[in-house]
């Protein structure tokens, strides 16, 4: 009797599921769905209404946007394409459309890391002058102006960095950073190995680590072994030829910006620390 109930009670609740899955599914929708009338100044940005290959992206008029008392304004002059756009756009894997919208993208701007010069400031806005040059992180950075709060992931840029260089840095640094030095308690001395040394992470990983004195390792393909060199690796591994996680070397901490090991592989080769980008 009580199993018999128990199974009822669990189809129920399997079948809301779905049906709650299925009424989102439906009822996701986005912005071009509805008519825009855009009012004052109009800016061109990419904008995203469907998931599939990039040729489903467009350039289209949006409204230039205005800074609150705390945002600057700022005319993008260069902006970076990371993995996460190649994810976003295509919807694939497809978990990120649980996220981003099961049917369509919510959000439909594009772009995160960028670099450019202030334009306008809010009132409150004591950090940067019109005319500054700045990076950052901003979602719908693929686009002429972008609005961000003055005092967040916003920072000026160094006269001797392009806009082109310093957009480059945001995500793969802040990701290399994070995981070598926050997550991964880098130590002076210590052997460090990073898989996909050749990559916009991976590039940032080998300098950041060498930076704080560890001995590093990167693992590419044969094409980018003397740029991985080149930017202060030890040893380099190409992949073609050698598994890292079959041999014997061990290492105090694995950065893995590929993805193509498990974590008890890595685990197996580094102690104490492993992990993914
Ligand atoms: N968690 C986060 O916040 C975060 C942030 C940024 C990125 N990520 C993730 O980190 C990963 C790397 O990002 P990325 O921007 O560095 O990508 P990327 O620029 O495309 O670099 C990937 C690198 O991996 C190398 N590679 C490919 N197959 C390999 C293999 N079997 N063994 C070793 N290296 C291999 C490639 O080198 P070759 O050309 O020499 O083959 C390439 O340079 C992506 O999966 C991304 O989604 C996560």
């Amino acid at each position: 009797m009580i199993l018999k109930s128990l199974k009822w009670i669990c189809s129920g609740v399997l079948g809301l599921a779905v049906a709650a899955v299925l009424l989102a599914y439906v009822l996701s929708d986005n912005v071009c769905d509805q008519p825009i009338a855009i009012e004052g100044a109009h800016i061109k940005a990419v904008i995203q209404c469907e998931y599939g290959p990039p040729e489903t992206l467009t350039i289209a008029d949006a409204a230039k946007p205005i800074p609150d008392d705390d945002q600057v304004l700022v005319k993008v002059r260069a902006a970076a394409v990371n993995p996460a756009e190649w994810h976003l756009v295509r919807g694939k894997p497809y978990l990120v459309r649980a996220v981003m919208g099961l049917r369509k993208p919510k959000e439909t701007r594009l772009g995160t890391d960028y670099a450019g010069v202030i334009e306008a400031i809010g009132k409150n806005v004591t950090q940067f002058k019109p005319g500054d040059e700045v990076f950052g992180g901003r979602a719908g950075a693929f686009a002429e102006y972008i609005v961000a709060r003055a005092d967040r992931a916003i920072v000026s840029k160094p006269a001797n960095v392009s806009f082109e260089q310093a957009a480059g840095v945001p995500i793969a640094a802040i990701t290399a950073l994070q995981g070598l030095r926050d997550k991964g308690q880098i130590r002076a001395g210590q052997a460090v190995l990073i898989n996909g040394a050749s990559g916009g992470v991976g590039t940032y990983a080998v300098q950041i680590a060498k930076a704080l004195g560890a001995e590093v390792t990167g693992v590419t393909s044969a094409r980018n072994m003397e740029l991985v060199r080149s930017i202060g690796a030890d040893h380099v591994i190409d992949y073609t030829q050698e598994n890292f996680t079959t041999g014997t070397r061990r290492y105090d901490l694995i950065l893995d910006c590929v993805g193509n090991h498990g974590l008890l592989d890595l685990r197996v080769r580094s102690s104490p620390a492993a992990g993914w980008c």
